[in-house]
């Protein structure tokens, strides 16, 4: 198939969580099993370091027009070919596309918030209409993608693709044999906007109601969140050809009221289409016998390396040198989908046993202050590493001998995988894909060895936390040869990409079999 991915990030080019790891990894999958992919994603320009990876890619010359946001726009590409996929970064002279960190600083700045807010939408907007024309329009290696592709759309920044083949496209006869499939990698962000941003969208006047959306109580912050408002991932729910979660567990959670967010009524009626596909990684990036970042390389045959690695992690931080006391870390947003609240409220508790804790993340303000704080308070014991860091990431994983976990809502997790593959046993809280990827440690089965992978704690309270956390430290510390078991079950699994691009390509048969949609 000719595959046109969408998405506002995609690693190493751009990455603020696992969604750029995803649309870093999967189309390259999906291009070494014989298709031609393409990946269109905006040129982020200003901060970090991330930004040089563009240099290889060269401005394409060849400026195309879009209609929204009240005129003509004009964007043109970058492109890099790279790993049998087009890489194309969009830009526009009309407004600069910052990195996606500045996203979360953005959240963080208050006044400026309705303005980025508007940026935001203009940015995405660009992106979609933009990727609409890029197959049709553009000549990469002699030829078009043509109309006859596949869109895989990921999240609420790509959801207006579909709604533009059926508003914009079809009803000209173009995209007639193009299928899209919404992929979502969290529900809990849906693109929210008020009624009037509508115009914005380049979007014919009677499609107001795919869009449309009335915020349910619950969803209401201020005075202004009453009534009618826009919401672009509706749209793509309402208009797609298949649905796809990261995990299978999830594409259940996201029909039921506890984890639609509002819409769980419309994926309910759309089930028949909706169904998951967990995640895989990078397994060279994420090597412990190769990785780049790490003090000594290991695997599950040699796992000498690894204690070595917990020393290097313990200096580099600043903890005191223990070979022997369980390491405990986590990585991830400071965010309340990764449950840090209830770590927050654990850690008086944690600190009490003879373990060493060190996080690395940053988000919430709130919580960057907190891991600020909680390091003062047990200098010996805690340490928290406040920033984006992928190195550091690296060696946490390395160098811990547990992972926590402890998210509200985990549409698949990302972090828990890694661990795995490092030897790093992950304690998680039993939802979404952590439950579909880590299986809850039972000693009493193979002769005494064990089985399993983890623990998964349920309900999502500090008390289920600590229980499940203290079995971690205890078998860690007085059952060398179930933690041993622990381990090399966890890395001998098969973490690569290639089992999800066939799942996926089992949906593109799928989607192909029906008309689209909405004709
Ligand atoms: P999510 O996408 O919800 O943030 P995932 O577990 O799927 O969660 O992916 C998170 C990705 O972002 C992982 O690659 C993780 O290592 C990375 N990450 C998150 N926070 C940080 C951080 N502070 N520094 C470096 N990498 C981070
Ligand atoms: C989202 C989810 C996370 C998932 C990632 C990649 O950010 O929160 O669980 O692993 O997307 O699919």
């Amino acid at each position: 198939h000719n595959i046109v991915l969408v998405t506002s990030e995609a690693a190493p080019y751009s990455k603020t969580g696992g969604l750029g790891d995803v649309c870093g990894s999967l189309p390259i999958a999906l291009a070494a099993r014989g298709h031609r992919v393409m990946v269109v994603s905006p040129r982020y320009i200003n901060g970090t370091p991330a930004d040089k990876k563009f240099a290889n890619a060269v401005d394409l010359d060849c400026l195309i027009k879009v209609y929204c946001f009240g005129g003509v726009q004009e964007v043109g590409f970058f492109h890099e070919y790279r790993d049998g996929v087009d890489w194309l970064f969009l830009f526009s002279f009309r407004y600069l596309l910052t990195t996606p960190h500045t996203i979360d600083l953005e959240i963080h700045m208050g006044i400026y918030m309705v303005l980025l807010v508007i940026i935001r939408h203009f940015r995405f907007t660009l992106l979609c209409h933009a990727a609409c024309e890029a197959p049709l329009v553009l000549p990469l290696g002699g030829f078009t993608y043509g109309e006859k592709c596949l869109f895989l759309v990921n999240d609420w920044h790509a959801s207006l693709v579909p709604v533009l083949l059926a508003a914009k496209y079809r009803p000209y006869g173009v995209y007639k044999d193009a299928r899209s499939i919404l992929v979502i990698h969290n529900l809990s962000h849906q693109g929210v906007e008020p009624a009037t941003t509508y115009m914005n969208l380049g979007l014919p006047p009677e499609w107001y109601g795919a869009v449309e959306w009335v915020f349910p109580t619950w969803a209401r912050k201020h005075a202004l969140d009453t009534g009618q408002a826009v919401n672009l991932l509706k749209g793509a729910v309402v208009t797609a050809d298949r649905l796809l979660t990261v995990s299978q567990g999830y594409s259940w959670e996201i029909t039921t009221a506890e984890g639609g967010y509002g819409l769980n009524g419309l994926l309910s009626s759309r089930r028949s289409v909706l169904n998951g596909i967990t995640n895989g990684i990078d397994v060279a990036e994420w090597d412990p016998s190769s990785d780049e970042h790490i003090a000594c390389h290991y695997s599950a045959e040699n796992l000498n390396g690894k204690a070595q690695c917990k020393i290097a992690l313990q200096k580099e931080v600043g903890l005191p040198v223990r070979p022997d006391c369980p390491l405990i870390g986590f990585v991830g947003r400071l965010d309340y989908q990764k449950g840090i609240d209830l770590i927050r409220s654990a850690i008086p508790e944690i600190m009490e046993d003879e373990v060493q804790f060190v996080m690395l993340g940053s988000g919430d303000l709130e919580f960057e202050d907190w891991m600020r704080a909680t390091e003062s308070a047990y200098k010996d014991k805690f340490r928290g590493w406040v920033g984006f860091n992928v190195p550091i990431s690296h060696k946490i994983t390395a160098g811990c001998d547990i992972l926590l976990m402890p998210s509200r809502f985990e549409p698949c997790g990302l972090n828990q995988l890694y661990a795995m593959r490092y030897g790093t046993v992950p304690v998680v809280h039993d939802t979404g894909g952590l439950r579909d990827t880590v299986e809850n440690f039972n000693p009493f089965v193979q002769e005494g060895h064990g089985e399993g992978t983890g623990w998964t704690f349920s309900p999502l309270t500090k008390e289920s936390m600590l229980v499940a956390l203290r079995n971690a430290t205890r078998t860690y510390r007085d059952h060398k040869s179930s933690w041993e078991g622990l381990m090399k079950r966890g890395m001998q699994r098969d973490y690569t990409w290639e089992n999800a691009a066939i799942q996926y390509e089992q949906v593109f048969e799928w989607a192909f079999l029906d008309p689209p949609y909405v004709s």
